[in-house]
């Protein structure tokens, strides 16, 4: 699973993803934040991954549980506790989280107290999010083989429409005007699509194509534009491609092998990561990373808390499963990330899976059978 490793690369320029390896003797403080439905299920079975590769592995993790999440908002009015982001800038090196997100939290206040506090406040500029297909069977489209569909996503994750800017006029009149704004800042901009080219020049990937709407957004879009035109000129060995998101949205189910890293906002980057996983097996497979390379950074599966599946052991842990390897690349433990890669596609070509997938496994079936492929 790609991840990007510790290194700082928030100047433009010729910044280059370095990879600051760690060794996997060195322990690492991992923060777990089941949260939310289906969170604690598939972290469960995430964190039984992690235990299983200390015997295999040798890895060394010290994992701190917090129950943050909407029992505890219910019950005590506290979503991120006070002081929680320099707890986990000076005390972790990753963080471990399942989903935000409940019907009785009618305000969503837990997942943007919570989860978009983190991605705020530890500043995790970079969305990673990959798209790769583990089994030809997975995807449903027709004809296409694991090496058809295999590419990243970097979505900018701490403005755009997400600022949280815009407010009500006349709230609850015949007149009522809501203004919901986007903020992009040049700053920004920059820093997620270097973290493109970087990534791309880091991994042997060949094109970097960049989705927007600037032809309507024409503010936010001509900056975007502008600074891609920019950071590409500096990296020449890279393909650089434009693509307004919509006709991206068509191409990435009839074309998905024309891109290697894909580069968008916060809010297209959203939607277009949830159209990748469906590509590749649907949402019980997806996994992702909040990253300031260098800092602590949050791992969590793609998917929400699910409601309807919530509490009925039938969630896929995978997503949270391959977001657990991505977090151990982060960390420094490469061998052990791609033992957890390896024994995900062997369960699955072996039919060892949740009902979303075909099988008939439960949660914690698969959480084990994945752990069994670990070795000993
Ligand atoms: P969702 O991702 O929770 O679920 C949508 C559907 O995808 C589910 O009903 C299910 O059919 C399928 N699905 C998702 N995860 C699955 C899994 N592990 N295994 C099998 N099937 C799975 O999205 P939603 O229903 O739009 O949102 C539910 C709640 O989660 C909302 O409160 C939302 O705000 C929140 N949410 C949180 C996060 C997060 O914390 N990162 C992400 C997305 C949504
Ligand atoms: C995600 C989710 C979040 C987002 C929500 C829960 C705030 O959809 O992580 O993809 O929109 O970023
Ligand atoms: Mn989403």
């Amino acid at each position: 699973m790609p991840a990007v490793a510790g290194s700082d690369i928030e100047s433009a320029g010729n910044a280059r993803l370095q990879t600051e390896q760690k060794t996997t003797q060195q322990m690492q403080r991992i923060a777990i934040i089941p949260g939310d439905g289906i969170g604690p299920e598939v972290i469960r079975e995430a964190v039984r991954v992690l235990e299983r590769l200390r015997e295999t592995h040798g890895v060394e993790l010290q994992l701190t549980h917090f129950d943050w999440g909407v029992d505890k908002f219910l019950r005590e009015g506290v979503t991120l506790p006070a002081a929680a982001l320099e707890m986990l800038a000076n005390d972790f090196d990753a963080i471990l989280a399942g989903a935000f997100g409940d019907p009785r939290d009618t305000a969503n206040k837990v997942a943007e107290d919570v989860l978009l506090g983190m991605r705020r406040g530890l500043d995790l500029y970079i969305n990673l999010r990959p798209v790769q297909l583990l089994d030809a069977r997975l995807t449903p489209l027709r004809d296409r083989e694991v090496d058809d569909i295999d590419f990243v996503v970097f979505r900018e994750n701490t403005e755009g429409a997400y600022c949280g800017a815009g407010g009500f006029l006349k709230k609850g009149t015949s007149e009522e005007i809501a203004t919901q704004e986007e903020l992009n800042t040049r700053r920004g901009v920059e820093r997620i699509i270097v973290a493109a080219f970087d990534y791309a020049r880091a991994h042997g990937r060949k094109k970097v194509t960049m989705a927007d709407k600037s032809n309507v957004q024409r503010f936010g879009g001509d900056l975007w534009q502008r600074v891609f035109k920019e950071v590409a000129s500096r990296c020449p060995e890279i393909q650089a491609n434009h693509q307004y998101v919509d006709a991206m949205a068509m191409f990435m189910v009839l074309d998905p092998g024309q891109y290697d890293v894909i580069v968008s906002n916060n809010l297209f980057g959203d939607i277009l990561t949830d159209l990748g996983a469906a590509i590749v097996g649907g949402l019980g497979v997806a996994a992702s990373g909040n990253i300031h390379p260098g800092r602590v950074s949050l791992f969590e599966p793609v998917h929400g808390s699910a409601p309807p599946l919530a509490g009925k052991g039938i969630a896929n842990p995978v997503g949270a499963i391959l977001t657990a390897a991505m977090m151990l690349e982060y960390v420094g433990s490469k061998t052990a990330s791609a033992a957890i890669e390896k024994a995900v596609r062997e369960s699955v070509a072996n039919n060892e899976t949740t009902s979303d997938l075909g099988g008939s496994l439960s949660t914690e079936e698969v959480g084990m059978a994945i752990a069994r492929r670990l070795g000993s």
